[in-house]
């Protein structure tokens, strides 16, 4: 693990297709990767581990063939381990399961990074960071849950600001430079809260494809707020 420099922090710009006009999505991927999108998130959820089923592996394989960018899949499913294969095979670079889904995470980021890709975990807003403390040296990211997952469109819940700010700060004492992902109500209202707090990922899907002005236009708006932010 690389020793957190400010530069390490950069800012990423990720997309949630959950949130995609799914009749026009070729077009909607070239929008906001013409605005600058670094990869983009695939929800999947079975209707378990969340209230809300969503879609499966194959649509990362949808997915695969229309961008050339990375992509997570952010598995909001009990069992984790059994769908690590099926996304890594439709083509997901990065796999993110709940620290909150599985009594085996150990196993489950193995599994991922044995399988050559990025392990990530996500805990719920109600998940103290501590509970994975001792896996962080082996983590690419940790993707800190700014609502309930299931559903997009949903409000930030603002204390995870002060989760965000804590495990940042624990990460610099330990000189460890690891992305902290943030998703669920990201806006041009609550980004810049955010990512004062420490996170430099930021998952949007409403504020992106449900932009009135199309999703290449949310993206824009989007990193315009953070700019202003870090000049303010
Ligand atoms: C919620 C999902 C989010 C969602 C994006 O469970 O994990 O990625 O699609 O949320 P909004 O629309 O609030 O950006």
């Amino acid at each position: 693990m690389k020793e957190t420099t400010p530069h390490e922090m950069a800012p990423r710009w990720v997309p949630s297709i959950l949130a995609a006009d799914f009749g026009h999505l070729a077009e909607q991927v070239r929008a906001v990767e013409a605005a600058g999108a670094d990869r983009f998130q695939i929800d999947i959820m079975d209707g378990h581990f969340v209230p809300n089923l969503s879609m499966g592996p194959m649509f990362v394989g949808a997915l695969r063939k229309l961008t050339r960018l990375p992509l997570e899949a952010h598995l909001m499913v009990e069992r984790p381990e059994i769908w690590v294969g099926p996304v890594v095979d439709q083509g997901a670079d990065i796999v993110i399961a709940h620290a909150e889904a599985t009594p085996h995470l150990d196993r489950v980021v193995e599994q991922i990074a044995q399988a050559g890709r990025k392990p990530a975990v996500a805990l719920n807003p109600a998940t103290p960071w501590e509970e994975i403390e001792l896996l962080l040296p082996r983590l690419s990211m940790v993707l800190l849950m700014t609502v309930n997952p299931g559903f997009g469109g949903q409000s930030f819940i603002p204390y995870v600001a002060e989760k965000i700010a804590a495990l940042r700060a624990w990460l610099r004492t330990q000189k460890l430079a690891l992305d902290i992902e943030v998703d669920g109500g990201i806006d041009a209202a609550t980004l810049p809260l955010v990512s004062a707090a420490g996170a430099n990922v930021f998952v949007a899907g409403t504020a992106v494809f449900g932009h009135a002005r199309g999703a290449g236009q949310g993206l824009r708006e989007l990193q315009a707020a953070l700019r202003e932010a870090k000049q303010a």
